[in-house]
């Protein structure tokens, strides 16, 4: 059964370790993920971008899928099924369709109208027990034609949306999505810091996950975050080991074509990647 995201945040918060979000694309990404969850014993968060849940057929697809599979595969650790950067419309749509845990991204509405919408989105989701992520500073990058300048949040905005009544809160430190430029200054842990001492226990986001050093990560565990999501980690391995698979001429050896066996190397590949991140972000057993 899928839950809320709020109570698996809090519990990670006060226990020092993050809980991961990883996105899902398809049928293969959603089986590894949760196969790894629950041989792990994490719980974890399944991110859906509005791009990815189009992909996947709707929001409904995305939830029949979900469902089917943590029944059929017997997972029994908390999963939250989470809209990735939702706009307001979409905020709505998957709160109908049956996600628990959504997040609407207001970081390019001027702090105001992030307010305003942003307060009701959560009087939606509370009347079903969804949990509410929202940002302040958009995330840099481009995740799905979401565009993001890479801004600093302002910790008293952060305190703000707050003290709205969001469950998680995303606020941008120079984090990026995607790949980090060579160039890249690193998180910025003052920031980090005063945002963390303006909202008291809130439990904070870490977006782009993917290639953050180790020691980052365990520093931002220890200002606050609890929520740390990562994408394009996953979509480099599996793209990697399919490389590998159909250059390696596998793909012509007997039935080698078969998707089961063409896409069993990416599945493997998430999987490790999944699980080397629960182990660094220290989720493992704490389901
Ligand atoms: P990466 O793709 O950089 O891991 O970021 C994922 C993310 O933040 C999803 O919201």
């Amino acid at each position: 059964m899928l839950v809320s995201a709020k109570e698996m945040v809090d519990k990670a918060r006060e226990g020092k370790y993050a809980v991961g979000q990883f996105n899902i694309n398809n049928l293969e990404w959603t089986k590894a993920i949760l196969l790894t969850a629950e041989e792990n014993k994490s719980p974890v968060i399944l991110g859906v971008s509005e791009g990815a849940g189009k992909y996947m057929g709707g929001y409904h697809a995305v939830v029949g899928m979900v469902n089917g599979l943590i029944q059929d595969l017997n997972i029994t650790v908390p999963v939250a099924l989470h809209l990735d950067h939702g706009s307001y419309e979409g905020a709505f749509k998957v709160i109908e369709a049956g996600f628990s845990s959504v997040m609407f991204d207001g970081s390019h509405y001027d702090i105001a109208e992030n307010i305003e919408k942003t307060k009701e989105v959560i009087k939606a989701a509370n009347a079903k027990g969804i949990s509410v992520e929202a940002e302040v500073g958009a995330i840099g990058g481009e995740e799905d034609g979401v565009v993001g300048g890479g801004e600093v949040a302002d910790p008293a905005e952060c305190k703000r949306i707050a003290d709205l009544g969001v469950d998680i809160l995303a606020a941008g430190i120079g984090n990026i999505h995607g790949v980090y430029p060579a160039n890249w200054t690193g998180l910025r842990f003052d920031v980090l810091e005063e945002i963390k001492n303006s909202v008291g226990n809130m439990p904070l986001v870490l977006h782009g996950g993917t290639g953050i050093p180790d020691d980052m990560i365990a520093k931002a565990i220890s200002l606050g975050v609890a929520k740390i999501n990562v994408n394009t980690e996953c979509q480099l391995v599996f793209a990697d080991a399919t490389r590998k698979y159909i250059e390696a001429g596998k793909d012509k050896q007997g039935k080698g074509f078969d998707p089961r066996k063409l896409l069993a190397p990416g599945f493997e590949a998430i999987k490790a990647k999944v699980k080397e991140k629960m182990v660094l972000f220290g989720s493992v057993n704490r389901a």
